[in-house]
């Protein structure tokens, strides 16, 4: 595996692997990475001859108020584990050769709607960062193909929605949450959770499970189900931020006619804001 750091020497590498064409796929992450991560690499060895992964803390879609600065930066762990994955090329840019100009007056991409519910709610301008640094990314690498993940799900939305809009010629993969044992979403936030609050953390996943299971039950009051949700989320000490239930589609609110829903919860525990979601197929009638 090769690592770069410039956008030129990415530019380069990846130039070499378009005669004769060869297909690349890409998978976008700000590192520290778990099987989450690595499941996503997998499903780009399948979709792709060559595999590029990023590794990039994108300072654009942390908010003043976020920790930014602690996020876990663990470059040479993530680098074996990219190589041992088989990624071809890693990409590891500094901070000035995503933003030359700085993070004001940046050039950004707004994705409307989607980005301002639910998660877009409780961090104002995170996924027009999120938009931006893709986009970016996507211009650099010029991938065939990339990777994300469901755990994310309103961000897979919101790329999609870019993609489709700006006619980026990229096919998006999406792949399933990776969990834990006890259901726990895998994401490098868990590594903010004390003991005790890791014992709880699965009652996110466990409460969203109990609304799934609940609507295959029959139960239509999608406004009850959620205040169940929040409550129990609380009772286990969390904060909740939401608990919603939405369509996939487009995450607008759910009707009662609805086919297609996603269940998704976003809560804090300690210093952790967790966020997961589960996909919901009701057949007709
Ligand atoms: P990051 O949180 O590092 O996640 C990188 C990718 O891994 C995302 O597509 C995310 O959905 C996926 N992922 C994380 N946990 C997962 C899990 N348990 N199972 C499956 N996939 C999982 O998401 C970002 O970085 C950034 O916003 C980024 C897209 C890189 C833009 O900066």
């Amino acid at each position: 595996m090769q690592t770069v750091t410039t956008s030129a020497a990415l530019r380069e590498t990846v130039a070499d692997w378009r005669t004769p064409p060869q297909r690349i796929a890409l998978v976008p992450t700000m590192g520290n990475l778990h099987d989450g991560h690595l499941s996503l690499i997998r499903c780009a060895r399948q979709a792709g001859d060559r595999v590029v992964a990023s590794i990039f803390v994108n300072p654009l879609q942390f908010s003043a108020a976020e920790d930014f600065e602690g996020y876990r930066r663990t470059l040479d762990m993530d680098a074996g584990k990219l190589r041992e994955a088989g990624v071809d090329l890693l990409f590891a840019p500094v901070d000035a050769e995503i933003y030359p100009h700085g993070h004001r007056n940046v050039t950004a991409v707004e994705v409307p709607v989607l980005s301002t519910m639910l998660c877009g709610e409780f961090r104002p301008g995170h996924f027009r960062g999120v938009a931006t640094v893709v986009a970016k990314l996507f211009n650099l690498v010029q991938p065939d193909v990339a990777v994300f993940g469901e755990k994310d799900y309103q961000q897979l939305l919101v790329i999609r929605r870019m993609v489709t809009d700006l006619d980026f010629p990229v096919r998006i993969i999406a792949a399933p949450t990776v969990r834990e044992t006890d259901g726990l979403a895998m994401s490098s936030r868990n590594g903010y959770l004390a003991a005790g609050e890791r014992q709880r953390a699965a009652v996110l996943y466990e409460t969203l499970s109990a609304i799934r299971d609940a609507i295959m039950g029959g139960l239509r009051d999608y406004g009850a189900l959620e205040a169940e949700g929040r409550l129990r989320l609380e009772r286990a000490g969390f904060r909740p931020d939401y608990v919603a239930v939405r369509r996939s589609a487009d995450l607008l609110p759910a009707g009662a006619s609805d086919r297609n829903l996603a269940i998704l919860g976003a809560a804090w525990l300690g210093r952790a804001r967790l966020i997961d979601n589960l996909q919901l197929g009701l057949s007709n009638g």
